[in-house]
């Protein structure tokens, strides 16, 4: 099986420059972290001949659902057509393609009603249909590997942090669902990559967790002043201008080709943990202030102008 050349200066180059490209260049060797535009296949093109490295790892897309929503083209351009670019140049380039997708491309109305890579994704949002038709462009190959992450939540103090959004947000919703703990996927996703693993996998710890479970986990843990309001996902959907989805993944395939992560419920306990210590390193709940301040205006693009989804404590 094929090896990284670990003397190669870039063996992996990254597009997209956000949360998930900090723990690549974190977890991964050789990482070279791309600014190019990847609607601007010139600039995919330019950087590839210039690193030319050994594999390629698209991260790059507008996630902010609301975004998505509001600007349809500039979403279309960036996550679909703009992942086809980026697997167009590395199809050329004869390079090995990491692209990232989303577990949100499935809505579960049960915890029973389970998806597999194979299952017919049913969007409810502009951003997961974007997820989709990338997927469909891209297709299958041998030099192409496409994961599925899902509610990705770490132990670091970033606004694109899912467990920080949650430990500033007031109400929880109880359904269960699929949780992907970057500490936890990074090792296995770099070994999936060494490996040359090709084809489409959730990259999600296995079992569920609500929500819910989780804010009690964070009052106890991180800030026992916390006021937690249980609610539904409809009345969630209610006060924003994209829909949230509750989604429960299979995780077998990722198994059959050698990989377990470790159970939802035993890792949440300890990125819970190191959140604290992290959060108290840069600063305290302060730190959280500019996520307060997101998390309103999300809200309020329904036009309800609704703040009690904020924890101010
Ligand atoms: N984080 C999650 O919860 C989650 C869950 C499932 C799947 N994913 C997928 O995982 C990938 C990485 O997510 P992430 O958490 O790292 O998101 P992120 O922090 O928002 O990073 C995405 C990056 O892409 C950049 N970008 C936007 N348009 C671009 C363009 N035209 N060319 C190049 N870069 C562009 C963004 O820059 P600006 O900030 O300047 O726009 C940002 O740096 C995405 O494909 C996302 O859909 C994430």
């Amino acid at each position: 099986m094929t090896r990284l050349d670990k003397n190669k200066k870039i063996s992996h180059l990254v597009f997209g420059y956000g949360q998930m490209a900090k723990f690549i260049k974190e977890y991964l060797d050789g990482v070279f972290v791309s600014h190019a535009d990847i609607t601007k296949e010139d600039q995919i093109e330019e950087e590839i001949v210039k690193f030319n490295p050994d594999v390629v790892i698209n991260t790059a897309a507008i996630t902010s659902l609301e975004e998505c929503e509001q600007n349809k083209t500039k979403a279309f351009e960036t996550n679909t057509l703009g992942a086809y670019k980026v697997w167009q140049v590395c199809k050329k380039h004869g390079i090995f393609l990491c692209h990232f997708s989303s577990g949100c491309i499935f809505s579960s109305n049960t915890p029973d009603e389970i998806y597999s890579e194979n299952s017919i994704p049913n969007p409810k949002s502009y951003y997961s249909w974007t997820k989709v038709w990338a997927e469909n462009l891209l297709g299958k190959s041998p030099n192409l590997l496409v994961v599925r992450p899902r509610q990705v939540i770490s132990s670091k103090v970033d606004v694109r942090n899912t467990l920080a959004k949650w430990a500033v947000y007031s109400h929880f919703i109880s359904d269960q669902n699929s949780t992907s703990v970057v500490e936890d996927f990074m090792p296995v996703l770099k070994d999936m990559i060494d490996r040359r693993i090709s084809g489409t996998f959730h990259l999600a710890n296995p079992g569920t967790i609500s929500p819910l479970e989780v804010s009690y986990l964070l009052k106890e843990k991180v800030n026992p002043k916390m006021k937690i309001y249980p609610t539904t996902l409809s009345e969630i959907n209610k006060n924003l201008i994209a829909k949230r989805v509750t989604t429960v993944l299979s995780v077998e395939a990722l198994r059959a080709v050698g990989y377990i992560l470790p159970p939802i419920r035993e890792s949440i306990v300890k990125v819970i943990e190191e959140f604290k210590v992290n959060l108290e390193q840069s600063g305290g709940f302060e730190s959280l202030n500019p996520l307060r301040v997101m998390t309103k205006e999300k809200f309020s693009l329904s036009g309800k102008r609704i703040s009690k989804y904020v924890n101010t404590n």
